[in-house]
C-alpha cells in the first residue's frame, strides 16, 4: 500500500498543483514508473501520463446545477427546518456536496488563476465544511450564522470573475 500512496499523494500535492500554474493542461509526473511497484490496475490509472480529471460540468452548469441548489438548502435552511434523522442527513449531505463544489471549481481546467479564484472557492470549502459538521450536531442556529458567510463567497467571486454580474434580472431572491 505505501508504494502507492506516496506517489498518488505526489500527483496530488506536487504535480497538480505545479502544471496547474503553469497552465499546462497535460500532468506528466514521473509517478508512473513508481507506480508499478505495487499499485495494481486502479494505481496505472492514477498515474496515467495527462491529467486524471474529467471536466464533465461547465462552469455554468456547476453553478446552476451544484451550488446553487446546495446553498439554497443551506441559505433557506430556516424556511423549513430538518425535523426527522433523515432531513438533517439530507442536509449534511448537501452542505458536503457543496464543500466538495469548492474543489471542483479549483481544479485545472477551472480555476482561472491561482490567486483569488483560489480563495473565493476556499470560501466555499469552509462555509460547506462547517455547514456539514453543523449539520451532524442538528445545530440551526449555527448554520443559519452562516448566512453572511457563504453570501460573502458567491458575490466577490461573481463580481470579480462573473461576466455582466449585476446586469442581469435575477429570477429568485438568492445571491447570485
Ligand atoms: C470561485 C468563483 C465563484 C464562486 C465562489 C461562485 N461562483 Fe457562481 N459563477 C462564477 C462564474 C465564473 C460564473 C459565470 C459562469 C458562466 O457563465 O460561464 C458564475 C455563474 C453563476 C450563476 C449563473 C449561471 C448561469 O449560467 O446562469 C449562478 C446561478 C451562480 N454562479 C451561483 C453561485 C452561487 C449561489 C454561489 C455561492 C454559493 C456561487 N455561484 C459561487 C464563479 C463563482
Amino acid at each position: 500500500m505505501r508504494s502507492f500512496r506516496f506517489p498518488f499523494l505526489f500527483a496530488m500535492l506536487v504535480a497538480l498543483p505545479l502544471t496547474a500554474q503553469r497552465g499546462i493542461p497535460a500532468l506528466r509526473s514521473p509517478a508512473p514508473m513508481m507506480f508499478s511497484a505495487g499499485g495494481g490496475t486502479i494505481a496505472a490509472q492514477a498515474a496515467a501520463p495527462t491529467s486524471t480529471f474529467q471536466n464533465v460540468a461547465t462552469m455554468s452548469q456547476l453553478m446552476v446545477e451544484i451550488i446553487y441548489p446546495t446553498s439554497d438548502d443551506i441559505f433557506y435552511i430556516g424556511r423549513t427546518p430538518p425535523e426527522s434523522d433523515l432531513d438533517w442527513m439530507r442536509f449534511q449531505r448537501t452542505a458536503l456536496t457543496l464543500a466538495e463544489s469548492g474543489n471542483l471549481l479549483m481544479m485545472p481546467g477551472r480555476a482561472r488563476d491561482q490567486g483569488d479564484w483560489i480563495k473565493y472557492s476556499k470560501m466555499l470549502v469552509d462555509v460547506g465544511a462547517a455547514a456539514y459538521k453543523l449539520g451532524k450536531a442538528k445545530d440551526l442556529d449555527g448554520i443559519l450564522a452562516l448566512n453572511d458567510q457563504l453570501y460573502t463567497a458567491c458575490v466577490t467571486c461573481h463580481q470579480q470573475y462573473r461576466p455582466g454580474y449585476g446586469r442581469r434580472q435575477l429570477p429568485t431572491p438568492a445571491p447570485r
